[in-house]
């Protein structure tokens, strides 16, 4: 019997390990539809809900397709973050050229729902923005929208003039929907106005 040097069936092994990992790199890993990091964020953020606007109208997700939605999550009893983000948004629409604004509806999202009435919301949003619309809902209604975009809040506490921790990120919504740019609290009001004229076409 022909003896089988150590050499080869090392030699032997590299190469099966060779040719495994190109069939699985060419099967599973090398196509085109994998998707990107980037594709992946925007397809976690967005999708349908059905809420109540500052002007008791009922709307859905489909209501706001066609234009790009510029949309913040807070609560209007919150005593810093939400006005100064808010007012960042306002701000930036400032920058923007009248068409640009044409095309962007600005909304105010309550994740506090039982104390933000479509009453209490009508004043809160009028003092930022002309445009801005204010949405609340049932608290069924608001947890289905912050599952869609990925809003985390909860009360800090039971008091009746209790806290609500919340995530604050802007999102800027492309015409169909998708999330095209995501900006953190505290952002350059005019640093968002470029980054948006740049996503409008
Ligand atoms: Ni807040």
């Amino acid at each position: 019997m022909k003896h089988i040097k150590p050499r080869n069936i090392r030699l032997f092994a590299i190469i099966s390990l060779a040719i495994i990992a190109i069939i699985v790199w060419t099967k599973y890993l090398n196509t085109d539809q994998t998707p990107t990091a980037a594709e992946n964020s925007r397809a976690l953020i967005g999708g349908a809900f059905e809420l109540v606007n500052h002007k008791g109208e009922i709307v859905t997700d489909k209501d706001f397709l066609g234009k790009y939605m510029i949309v913040y999550f807070g609560y209007t009893y919150c005593p810093d973050v939400c006005p100064m983000d808010l007012q960042i948004m306002a701000d930036s629409l400032g920058y923007l050229e009248a068409d640009e604004v044409e095309q962007i509806t600005p909304v105010f999202v309550t994740i506090d729902p039982d104390r933000d009435t479509k009453e209490i919301m009508a004043e809160y949003v009028a003092f930022f923005h002309k445009d801005l619309i204010g949405l609340t809902g049932t608290p069924e209604q608001i947890d289905t929208i912050k599952k869609a975009y990925k809003v985390y809040a909860a009360k800090a506490d039971d008091t009746p003039d209790y806290l609500v921790d919340h995530t604050a990120y802007t999102y800027f919504m492309g015409k169909d929907g998708n999330l095209l740019q995501h900006f953190n609290h505290g952002e350059d009001p005019e640093a968002m106005a470029a980054r948006m004229a740049a996503l409008i076409d």
